[in-house]
């Protein structure tokens, strides 16, 4: 078994920017309340002609450069999303004929706001078991098609973006430490696009019922974030025999700054070794741990060996995390 690091990353936003006060014209809501409730003041939306993929490009182009390969140089293509372009082809296959390349293996993961860590750990795999040498794990979301931006509820916590990551092997002892996946199938009411799927295709009824847009029960997928985010920072690191001492960093979900604030107290670490830009994307679903390492490394303030949380729930119920030594 090898080791396995990330040996580039990439991330990137549409360049439009909606604000608080913008989605106040919009809907009975306030700056203030969604500020104080979520942390977030703006969040960047797709142009009418970027669909997932072309976000996903980008943040792809970036993290390959980063990691000094060539597109034709990728062995797997791994896009984690829940807003594909379409239901068919996989967004990863879209993808793959952006960067100019065939033959390369591609698939979607759909893990929601957990996808990108489910991604990692499936496209490590490859590489752990001498597979492959070169993975490309992206998570990108225009969740702004999915939205229904009459609901006050949603409208005014979900962005759109992408970040990625290329995977490489790495010297035994460091990259990827650990990681903990899992899901509970029963939760799966609390947070849905209902319809568009084979359960519920689409009809003029599922139209006007609204049931094409994201539906959430807030408060408990609330309860549930705060629950399993702390749970699964924990076992991530015991399997990687570490404890809360040698967290350098951890890279949360960037849902709402309230669940990354109980969640941190629970680990009982410092809000200060959480890395936190929700304030100015909102919740990217897959996409929001990968930009938000993106935007920590190009702090500068990691450190080689530096000791990373990643840590994620979502939709499905899922929650995922990983340990990484950077
Ligand atoms: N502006 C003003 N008022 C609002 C807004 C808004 N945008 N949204 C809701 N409210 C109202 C509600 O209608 C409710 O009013 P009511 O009491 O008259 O019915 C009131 O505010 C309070 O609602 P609560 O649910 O108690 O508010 P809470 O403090 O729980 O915050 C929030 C709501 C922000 C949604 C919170 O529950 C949350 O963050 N939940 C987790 C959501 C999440 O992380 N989802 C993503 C999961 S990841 C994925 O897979 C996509």
């Amino acid at each position: 078994i090898r080791s396995v690091g990330i040996a580039g990353v990439g991330s990137y936003v549409p360049e439009r920017i909606l604000t608080n006060d913008e989605l106040e014209q919009m809907v009975d809501t306030s700056d203030e309340w969604i500020r104080t409730r979520t942390g977030i003041s703006t969040r960047h939306i797709a142009a009418e002609n970027q669909a997932t993929s072309d976000l996903a490009y980008e943040a792809a182009k970036i993290a390959l450069e980063d990691a000094g390969l060539k597109a034709e140089e990728l062995d797997l293509i791994i896009v984690a999303t829940s807003s594909p372009d379409m239901l068919f082809p996989a967004t990863s296959c879209i993808l793959q004929e952006k960067l100019g390349i065939k033959g390369k293996p591609s698939f979607d993961m759909e893990a929601a706001c957990s996808g990108f860590i489910y991604g990692l750990a499936v496209g490590a795999q490859f590489i752990a078991t001498g597979i492959y040498e070169n993975v490309l794990v992206v998570g990108a979301e225009t969740l702004s098609r999915l939205v229904d931006w009459e609901d006050r509820n949603t409208c005014v916590l979900f962005g759109d973006g992408a970040g990625a990551a290329v995977l490489r092997p790495v010297e035994k002892g460091k990259g990827l430490l650990s990681f903990y996946l899992g899901a509970d199938g029963g939760g799966g009411d609390l947070l849905k696009v209902a319809a568009g799927g084979a359960a519920l295709p689409a009809s003029c009824e599922t139209v006007e019922n609204r049931l094409h847009f994201i539906s959430m029960k807030g408060n408990e997928v609330y309860k549930f974030a705060v629950r399993v985010m702390g749970s699964a920072a924990v076992t991530a690191l015991e399997k990687a025999g570490l404890s809360k001492d040698d967290v350098s960093f951890v890279v949360p979900h960037q849902a709402n700054i309230r669940i990354v604030e109980a969640a941190m107290r629970r680990l009982g670490l410092p809000m200060e070794k959480a890395f936190i830009n929700l304030n100015k994307y909102g919740n990217m679903s897959s996409a929001s741990i990968p930009v938000a390492l993106d935007e920590l490394y190009r702090t500068q303030k990691l450190k080689e060996d530096d000791i990373l949380v990643l840590v994620g729930f979502g939709a499905g119920l899922t929650w995922g995390s990983a340990v990484i030594k950077w």
